[in-house]
């Protein structure tokens, strides 16, 4: 089960090889996890392992072993993950949030597959929690569409998110995003943002200029160079008080509660947006800033690998259904931008370990030949060069 058996110097430089192999490595915790866990339980022989080297490659995806489904024998075929959400019911609504939730399907849907039970905590960092955090956003500008409000009110937040949360769990969502996310009801009010309403917001806000920057996220540009991002932060700042207060708070010794209300101003910019924008293209430029953030190291998006994980999860041999989902995939966050080898190996490195964390366990980029280059859109281009 160990993938050393995989692992030959088959093709390509050892540079390469030995990168992926690093890669591999890395994630080595896990697998260890895994193998114990296996080995409670059965006495087949589990290969020894070394201690796990530290390469000091990124981590973006914590998760304790704990959540990862463990079976009872290794050679028995594993139960597939997917599809293995619950058959989605009616949600119970308290009927005290006056929103048209329909209105909002297509967005909950989206949270709710991005947030899916089993998966929740392995991508909450990558994929779940900005999705959830634009959701938010978005439900913020939604609520008070027809109104001059950017907020929901103290009165109504409580039962909106628990609302909300009824919706995503019966569509299958884990019910502890909250606090995988930390995000809480009180993030739909604004909180001890001074300004809440968009006659005040456009008086404060050049509302032209944050939209011409926010409208289209270029993902590439706006890594690189934001755009969106300081227009965002500036926007904030006008409307929680200004350069002037801050230095007033900061001589009264207030300097915390001044970021809570920067962060908390920084909520109202965000449902201004969403209030402007589509409700889809407001979540893409949500999703694009959120993945500039979070991996600023591999600023590829991600979306849910889970037919990688059910086509591979039980492979030890080249399989054509294997790679061919893995080909698919990767061939698909290709498309999103021109990445430099450093972040080839970060995004291979993330990459690889949400699909070890779904339960594939052999290396595949060897069994089905994936290489560093494949990651780049660029790397792409100069491998087919020479026989093109
Ligand atoms: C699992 O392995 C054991 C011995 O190693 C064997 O007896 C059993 O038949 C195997 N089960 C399956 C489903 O292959
Ligand atoms: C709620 O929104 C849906 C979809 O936008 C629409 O078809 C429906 O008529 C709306 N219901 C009410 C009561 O406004
Ligand atoms: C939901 O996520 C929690 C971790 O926050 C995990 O312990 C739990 O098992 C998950 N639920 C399901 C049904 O996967
Ligand atoms: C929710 O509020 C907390 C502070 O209460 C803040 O740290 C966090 O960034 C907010 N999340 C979102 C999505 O606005
Ligand atoms: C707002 O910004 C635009 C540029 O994006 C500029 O042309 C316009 O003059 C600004 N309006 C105000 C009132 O400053």
């Amino acid at each position: 089960m160990s993938y050393f058996k995989f692992y030959h110097f088959r093709r390509g430089s050892m540079c390469h090889q030995f990168l992926l192999f690093i890669i591999y490595l890395s994630s080595f915790r896990d697998v260890v996890a895994l193998q114990m866990s296996f080995e409670s339980t059965h006495t087949a022989s589990v290969p020894e392992l070394a201690s796990p080297p530290s390469t000091g490659i990124f981590y973006p995806i914590e998760i304790s072993p704990a959540v990862i489904p463990q079976y009872p024998l290794p050679n028995e075929s594993l139960p597939p993950m997917y599809p293995t959400f619950p058959a989605t019911y009616e949600p119970v609504l308290s009927g005290k949030c006056p929103v048209n939730f329909s209105a909002l399907s297509d967005i909950l849907s989206k949270t709710a597959s991005d947030c899916a039970q089993p998966m929740a905590m392995l991508v909450g960092n990558a994929i779940c929690c900005p999705q959830f955090s634009s959701l938010v956003h978005i439900f913020q500008g939604f609520y008070s569409i027809s109104s001059d409000k950017l907020v929901v009110p103290n009165a109504v937040a409580n039962d909106c998110f628990s609302d909300i949360m009824s919706i995503l769990i019966s569509k299958g969502a884990n019910a502890t995003i909250p606090s995988i996310c930390t995000i809480k009801s009180a993030n739909l009010t604004g909180g001890s943002c001074p300004v809440n309403d968009v006659t005040t917001f456009e008086k404060m806000v050049n509302s032209s200029s944050l939209l011409e920057a926010c409208t289209t996220v270029d993902t590439l540009k706006e890594c690189c160079r934001p755009i969106c991002q300081p227009a965002i932060a500036e926007a904030a700042l006008k409307i929680s008080g200004g350069e002037s207060s801050m230095i007033e708070n900061k001589d009264a010794g207030q300097g915390s509660n001044r970021v809570d209300i920067l962060s908390d101003c920084k909520g109202v910019v965000y449902s201004y947006i969403s209030r402007k924008l589509p409700s889809v293209a407001a979540n893409i430029a949500f999703r694009r800033l959120s993945a500039c953030k979070v991996n600023k190291v591999c600023p590829l998006q991600f979306k849910q690998p889970s037919e990688v994980i059910a086509a591979c999860r039980n492979v030890a041999a080249p399989s054509p259904s294997c790679c061919s989902s893995l080909n698919a995939y990767i061939a698909g966050i290709q498309r999103q931008m021109l990445i430099t080898n450093k972040q080839a190996i970060i995004c291979a490195t993330m990459f690889g370990s949400m699909l070890r964390k779904g339960g594939v366990m052999t290396n595949i980029y060897e069994l089905c030949d994936v290489d560093l280059k494949d990651f780049s859109i660029q790397g792409k281009i100069f491998s087919r060069l020479p026989t093109a």
